[in-house]
C-alpha cells in the first residue's frame, strides 16, 4: 500500500539517502531550502508501510515547480511516483497555482506526459573543471540594495516571480552574489552554490552583453573547482561559451509545463537555478 505524507525536516536522511543513490548533487542546505520554502509542499511516500520516495514543490504566485521526484531504486515501477505527483498536483491546484513546471530527466518523462505535461525545450547540464578565462570587468559583488533590482529582471526574463527563493539563495551565500549594472539597475546577476558533487552556478539571468561577463567572473573566482552548470538549448551564446570553456555535456534535462504556458526568454536565461525551481 501507498502512503504519501508531509515531509519534515526528520525526512531530511531519507531524502539524502535517495539522492545518492540517484547520483545526485544536493546537499543538506538544499534539502533545508526546499522546506524552508514550501514546508506544506513536500512530501514522502510509504510503501508498505517503509519510506520508499520524495518530491517538492515550490509555489511562485500562479506557477508551481515540482523537484526532487526520487523513488528508491528497489521500489521502482510501482506506482509510488505517480502517487507523489498526484499529491504534489492536488496541493499546488489548492494554492491556485495555474501552471506546473519541472524539469525532467528521461526517467521522469514517461510519467509526467500521462499526467497532462508538454515538453518546453531542452537544457544541457555541463560539467567540468574550472580555469582563469579573460577579463570580467564591470562584475561587482551583489549586495542587500541589488536584491530587489535583480529580482525585477529575473521576474521580466522567466515570467515568475520568484523572489522567495532569489532572497533565500542571497541570504544563504552573500559573497556568492555578483551583478553587472547598468545606471543602478542590475542587467545581470549570478550565484553559486555548494553541492556534493559540484560547484552549483546558477542562477545567471543576464543581458547579452552581461552574461559572458558574469560567467568570466565566476570561473576565475572558482578556478580549479569541478562545476555544473544547467544552460537552455535556445540560449546559443551561453552554450558555446561555456563549451568554448572547457565544460562537457553530461545530460539533458526536458523543461516541462502543465496547465497555462508559462515562456522564459532564454536569450537572456544563461543558467538554471537549478532542476528543482527552473
Ligand atoms: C522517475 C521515477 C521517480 C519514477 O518513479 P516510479 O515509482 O518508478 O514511478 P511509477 O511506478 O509511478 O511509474 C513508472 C512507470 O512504471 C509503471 N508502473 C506503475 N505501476 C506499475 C506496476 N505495478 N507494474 C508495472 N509497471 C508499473 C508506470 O506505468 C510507469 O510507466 P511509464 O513511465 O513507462 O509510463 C523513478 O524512476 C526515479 O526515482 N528515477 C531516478 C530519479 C529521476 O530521474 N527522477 C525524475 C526526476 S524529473
Amino acid at each position: 500500500m501507498i502512503r504519501v505524507r508531509n515531509m519534515t525536516f526528520e525526512d531530511m536522511t531519507l531524502g539524502l539517502r535517495l539522492k545518492q543513490k540517484a547520483g545526485w548533487n544536493q546537499t543538506p542546505a538544499d534539502w533545508a531550502r526546499f522546506l524552508v520554502l514550501q514546508p506544506d509542499g513536500c512530501f514522502v511516500a510509504d510503501l508498505d508501510g517503509a519510506p520508499a520516495g520524495t518530491v517538492t514543490t515550490c509555489v511562485f504566485g500562479a506557477v508551481g515547480w515540482v523537484g526532487m521526484m526520487l523513488v528508491d531504486p528497489g521500489q521502482r515501477r510501482r506506482g509510488v511516483g505517480r502517487e507523489l505527483m498526484l499529491r504534489a498536483l492536488e496541493f499546488l491546484e489548492s494554492k491556485g497555482v495555474r501552471s506546473v513546471r519541472l524539469d525532467a530527466t528521461p526517467m521522469g518523462e514517461p510519467l509526467y506526459r500521462g499526467l497532462g505535461f508538454v515538453p518546453q525545450f531542452h537544457l544541457s547540464r555541463l560539467e567540468g573543471e574550472l580555469h582563469a578565462v579573460g577579463e570580467a570587468r564591470g562584475v561587482e559583488p551583489g549586495c542587500r540594495e541589488h536584491w530587489e533590482s535583480a529580482a525585477r529582471l529575473d521576474r521580466e526574463v522567466t515570467n515568475t516571480d520568484r523572489r522567495r527563493l532569489l532572497f533565500e539563495l542571497f541570504h544563504e551565500r552573500p559573497g556568492e552574489l555578483r551583478v553587472v549594472l547598468r545606471g543602478g539597475t542590475v542587467v545581470g546577476f549570478l550565484t553559486t552554490r555548494r553541492g556534493a558533487r559540484a560547484l552549483y552556478v546558477g542562477p545567471c539571468v543576464a543581458t547579452a552583453e552581461a552574461g559572458p561577463l558574469l560567467l568570466a567572473d565566476v570561473w576565475r573566482r572558482h578556478a580549479g573547482k569541478f562545476a555544473f552548470i544547467d544552460v537552455p538549448l535556445g540560449n546559443a551564446a551561453a552554450l558555446s561559451w561555456v563549451k568554448r570553456n572547457g565544460l562537457f555535456e553530461q545530460r539533458q534535462l526536458l523543461r516541462m509545463c502543465r496547465g497555462e504556458k508559462v515562456e522564459e526568454c532564454v536569450s537572456q536565461l544563461w543558467a538554471s537555478s537549478g532542476p528543482e525551481k527552473g
